[in-house]
């Protein structure tokens, strides 16, 4: 449990505001690791606010991590986030996110100035992963990443952080949002 000690990261990975560039590829299987020893709440809330805060921190090269939740029917409601503040609400039928949502499929955009559909929150933006989280076959939320670096997003890190949310949806009681 971790209720007084810091999840086993490598030394200094959290002395720096996030990582500024990506470089080589990133370690997923120990992001992995070490999101499975945060999340130790089962709290909802709480383990959605240490997602985006570890993502923002450990993954290189974001500008803004964060959930959109659906407390609405096909509405997505912002949610916790690590960055700038952010567009909200955002309609199923629009951007990048209502596209996962909608489609319930992993959005991997390398140009989002390329995208008309996409919403810009942040002009910096220049890439973006959107993964659904669906629990009991409904759309409980989508997990959105952004990068001011063109193609941040390569098929590794999709899967990478398509397992992430895998960890988060295990390690979480995820409770229905929907009145
Ligand atoms: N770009 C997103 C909107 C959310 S922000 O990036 C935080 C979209 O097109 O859905």
């Amino acid at each position: 449990m971790m209720t007084s000690q810091k999840a086993d990261f490598p030394a200094d990975s959290t002395a720096d505001s996030p990582a500024n560039s990506k470089t080589d590829s990133t370690n997923y299987p120990l992001l992995n690791r070490q999101l499975a020893a945060l999340l130790d709440t089962r709290d909802w809330l709480t383990n959605s606010a240490q997602l985006c805060a570890f993502l923002f921190q450990q993954v290189p090269a974001l500008n803004w991590a964060g959930l959109y939740l659906q407390r609405e029917e096909a509405l997505l409601c912002l949610g916790p986030f690590q960055g700038k503040p952010a567009c909200h609400p955002i309609p199923f039928s629009q951007g990048v996110c209502g596209a996962a949502a909608r489609e319930r499929q992993t959005q991997r955009v390398d140009d989002v100035n390329a995208l008309a559909s996409h919403i810009a929150c942040d002009a910096d933006s220049r890439s973006e992963l959107v993964v659904p989280i669906v629990h009991h076959d409904t759309l409980w939320g989508v997990l959105d990443l952004d990068s001011p670096e063109p193609g941040r997003f390569d098929a590794d890190d999709q899967a990478g952080i398509e397992a992430l949310v895998d960890t988060f949806m295990t390690a979480t009681d995820l409770p229905p949002l929907l009145d």
